[in-house]
């Protein structure tokens, strides 16, 4: 069963710990939080307080997105905070492998982003270490873009990598999911969705979660 990961980027911030109830008793499998500074990307939204403030209203799992540059500065924050699994930009590691292991050192998951350029030769060589692979199919920066199609067949060849391997990592795909996108997804070997306006912007929350779970 394919995991859906409601993006809060797209929630109501003044109320946040009902809109994680609403998902959560929708079915919602993770909760993906979107840390931006910026820099790395041309926006900024939350921090490690926000997932210390939302930590006590949950029991799912937060999978903590980081468009940031430096990562590793605030990787103990957010971890202290109560992050279960966070995820890294190949494109803002200087040194990945021991980025991905100081993730690890704090007893979480740890996964790697690929912007929608970046092919997956940057991380060939470390999927051993891994417990998640997040694709971008939007550029990182905001929610409602489009879904670029594109990098589906960088989810293909990962999964087919994957494969031979006999490794068991998650395969997230982030940016422009919807009940309508969300079947390529799948299709290509994703394991986990990430869906924020197409969940938070409904007039229907439940519905729309269960129409991407069902489709
Ligand atoms: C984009 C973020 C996404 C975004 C997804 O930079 O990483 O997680 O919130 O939003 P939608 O589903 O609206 O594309
Ligand atoms: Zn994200």
């Amino acid at each position: 069963m394919v995991k859906v990961a409601p993006s809060i980027l797209a929630a109501d911030f003044a109320n946040l710990q009902s809109e994680i109830e609403i998902v959560e008793r929708a079915g919602a499998d993770w909760i993906h939080v979107d840390v931006m500074d910026g820099h790395f990307v041309p926006n900024i939204t939350m921090g490690a307080l926000v997932v210390d403030a939302i930590r006590p209203h949950t029991k799912l799992p937060l999978d903590v997105h980081l468009m940031i540059e430096q990562p590793d500065q605030f990787i103990e924050s957010f971890a202290k905070a109560g992050a279960d699994i966070i995820t890294v930009h190949v494109e803002a590691c200087r040194h990945l492998h021991r980025t991905l292991h100081y993730i690890k050192s704090f007893g979480i998951q740890c996964g790697v982003v690929l912007n929608p350029h970046t092919p997956i030769s940057t991380i060939e060589h470390l999927l051993e270490d891994v417990d998640v692979v997040l694709f971008m199919t939007v550029n990182p920066g905001f929610g409602g873009q489009s879904f670029i199609p594109s990098v589906l067949q960088k989810v293909k060849a990962l999964a087919e990598l994957k494969e031979q391997r006999g490794l068991n990592f998650e395969i997230e795909i982030d940016g422009g999911v919807n009940k309508e996108t969300v079947k390529e997804c799948v299709s290509a070997g994703a394991t986990v969705v990430v869906a924020g306006s197409a969940i938070y912007g409904a007039a229907d929350k439940e519905q729309a979660l269960q129409d991407i779970k069902e489709a």
